[in-house]
């Protein structure tokens, strides 16, 4: 019984989102599904104590309602554009860390391709060992693993790829919205961050290459709670046009394999310098306990920062943490 309801509660809620906000007649569910009335009724009242907001309309049938905005696998395939061919998407409602998950299942095996998202994070994890705030409801938290064909040393340029990919996405969605991409991988909006990204990878010691990359996407979307020391840096693309986070989560994945397909620096590392906030910008380069300061004049094809420090020395950075000086952000 269980195998049963879960497939026919799964094709439903896959009709439903294809039809969101307009009514489908029990009936084309039944013949669709080759299955009873009856066990349509029964799995719509399934899917409505999993906290689905189907109404029935007299002599229409269902609907489902636009603003329902719970993350599942079937909404995301209902909006990924066919070109790229997902593995396996794993949707929790919640876990310690998606990318701690993903981990985990590329060292048991899991294919390229394969998605791993909660619906909260209750240990997130950012850069530099720092927390991720990761909500219920009000966020996406989802990890990608990649099997590119790299040297461990060009790995770098998946997270450069991610950055623009979560730019791409977040334009094509929102007209009115200008994201910003503050080195390495901070997502902007006006000055404030949206989106963290956190890359990791396993590499094969013997041959120097990538085994697997996990890409970490937290992005904030209606977070309403910040945490006092997050309020003034940390922004969220509530105002905007609400948008389903399973047509978000697939715009962006959509824009991550189109770039990572065929992982070439040249076909996006154009657009990640337009998407830069901080090329020209005066910068201070915190490493560690020491700081210094220059202005950012470039980012090289691997993604690294090249700065001009004020003694005239030109560096590179490939890791590490910057902030942009006279910048709001930056002062926090
Ligand atoms: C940062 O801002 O320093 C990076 C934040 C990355 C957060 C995402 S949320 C999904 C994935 N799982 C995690 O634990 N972290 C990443």
């Amino acid at each position: 019984m269980g195998v049963l309801a879960m497939s026919t509660k799964s094709n439903i809620l896959k009709i439903l989102e294809q039809n969101r906000g307009q009514s489908v007649s029990g009936e084309s569910l039944a013949q669709e599904l080759y299955i009873s009335r009856n066990a349509i009724w029964k799995a719509i009242n399934e899917l409505r104590q999993d906290g689905y907001v189907i109404k029935a309309v007299t002599n229409k049938g269902y609907v489902f309602e636009a603003e329902n905005d719970i993350i599942s696998a079937e909404g995301i395939k209902t909006y990924i554009e066919n070109k790229h061919k997902l593995s396996d998407i794993y949707v929790y409602s919640s876990l310690t860390s998606t990318n701690t998950e993903a981990k985990r299942l590329a060292c048991n095996g899991a294919k390229d391709k394969t998605v791993i998202i909660s619906n909260e994070q209750t240990a997130g994890r950012g850069r530099m060992g720092r927390s991720f705030f990761s909500p219920c409801d009000a966020g996406i938290y989802m990890s990608v693993i990649l099997r590119p064909a790299l040297n461990v040393i060009d790995s770098g340029l998946v997270t450069t790829a991610a950055s623009v990919a979560v730019c791409r996405a977040i334009t094509k969605l929102y007209n009115h919205l200008s994201p910003k991409i503050k080195w390495v991988n901070d997502i902007l909006l006006d000055g404030k961050k949206v989106c963290g990204i956190l890359t990791e990878a396993g590499m094969d010691f013997e041959s120097g290459t990538v085994e697997y990359v996990i890409v970490g996407i937290g992005i904030n979307i209606s977070t309403n709670n910040f945490p006092d020391a997050l309020k003034p840096i940390a922004t969220t693309l509530k105002g905007s046009e609400v948008i389903p986070r399973n047509r978000i989560t697939a715009k962006i994945l959509h824009e991550l394999f189109s770039i990572t397909d065929n992982l070439n620096v040249y076909n996006f590392m154009d657009e990640y310098k337009q998407y830069s906030a901080v090329l020209g910008k005066d910068i201070e380069i915190i490493h560690g306990d020491m700081r210094s300061f220059g202005k950012a004049i470039d980012i090289n094809e691997n993604g690294g920062l090249v700065a001009r420090l004020h003694n005239g020395t030109i560096v590179t950075l490939t890791s590490g943490e910057i902030s942009i000086r006279g910048d709001f952000y930056a002062q926090h």
